[in-house]
């Protein structure tokens, strides 16, 4: 039996192993799937000890996503510009392929739930490495334009330089929003973990806008709640994007590509 995965700190609250278990479930691959708690500053000698005793693959959580991004023998391309690895793939040759599977995850999810992002304007809350991880994959949807909004407007003119070959993308604080007509508004701020909330103008949203939040909770979360205020048509948390990221990590370790929409509906029953 391969075995495989995830690594992060706090690790005891990942849902990883329950979603790749429905994925074996559905496919008949056999694969093992463990959580692993490890201790800051450890993660090369993990890594090293978990490749060595044959293990085929990991998914990388937080705090070692940049970690890992130093580990791999190689990056691929949208890796190498995410700046943050959370999948690794250890290749026949023994060399270990770092990838980053959240930004598409995210986008599959939106167009999974019929969101359109093509010529749609869209905005983007916090300039992170969560949102660095998922610029490239939204950009290739050919949106008409993305804004970066942070609390440090540095961070977010810093992603406008590193992304804007892919699209027009144009960076502003909070307070600089206002009569956005957004279509699309995605939160990748951390502000919900802390229990803040990001205080945002109103009329930002565009008619029959969608709002997503890169996080997820049994509840909903401070920023679902500001978007079913200001009348979003469609509004939903992270967990398909989870449950997304999982499915292109699956793929990459065994070629077979997952059903995503059932294993997303029983989590959320179980979380309710
Ligand atoms: P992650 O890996 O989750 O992206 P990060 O790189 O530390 O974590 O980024 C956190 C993001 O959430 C940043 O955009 C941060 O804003 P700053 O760049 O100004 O620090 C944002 N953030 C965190 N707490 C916030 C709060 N209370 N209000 C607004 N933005 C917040």
């Amino acid at each position: 039996t391969d075995s495989y995965a995830v690594f992060g700190n706090p690790i005891a609250q990942s849902k990883s192993p329950a979603i790749h278990r429905h994925f074996c479930d559905q496919t008949g691959e056999d694969m093992a799937y463990t959580k692993q708690l490890v201790a800051e500053g450890e993660f090369k000698q993990a890594a090293d000890t978990f490749f060595n005793g044959g293990g085929r693959g990991l998914n990388i959580t937080a705090p070692f996503k940049l970690d890992a991004f130093h580990y791999a023998t190689r990056l691929t391309p949208r890796a190498e510009r995410a700046g943050a690895v959370n999948l690794l793939i250890k290749e026949n040759d023994g060399s270990i392929t770092g990838d980053t599977s959240d930004g598409i995850g995210m986008v599959n999810d939106m167009l999974n739930m019929g969101w359109e992002l093509e010529g749609k304007k869209l905005l983007i809350l916090g300039a992170g490495g969560a949102v660095r991880g998922v610029l490239e994959p939204l950009l290739g949807q050919k949106p008409s334009s993305v804004t970066i909004a942070n609390r440090t407007v540095s961070k977010a003119e810093q992603l406008v330089k590193d992304f804007h070959d892919l699209g027009e993308l144009n960076a502003c604080s909070f307070d600089e929003l206002s009569d956005g007509h957004f279509d699309v508004v995605i939160n990748g701020t951390s502000a919900g973990l802390h229990g803040e909330r990001v205080n945002l103008p109103d009329n930002l949203l565009a008619s029959q806008a969608a709002c997503y939040d890169m996080s997820y909770a049994a509840e909903p979360t401070g920023f679902l709640r500001w978007a079913e205020e200001q009348g979003a048509a469609k509004l939903t948390d992270g967990l398909g994007m989870l449950v997304g990221q999982a499915a292109e990590s699956f793929y990459a370790w065994r070629h077979i590509r997952p059903e995503v929409v059932p294993v997303i509906t029983e989590l959320r029953r179980k979380m309710t």
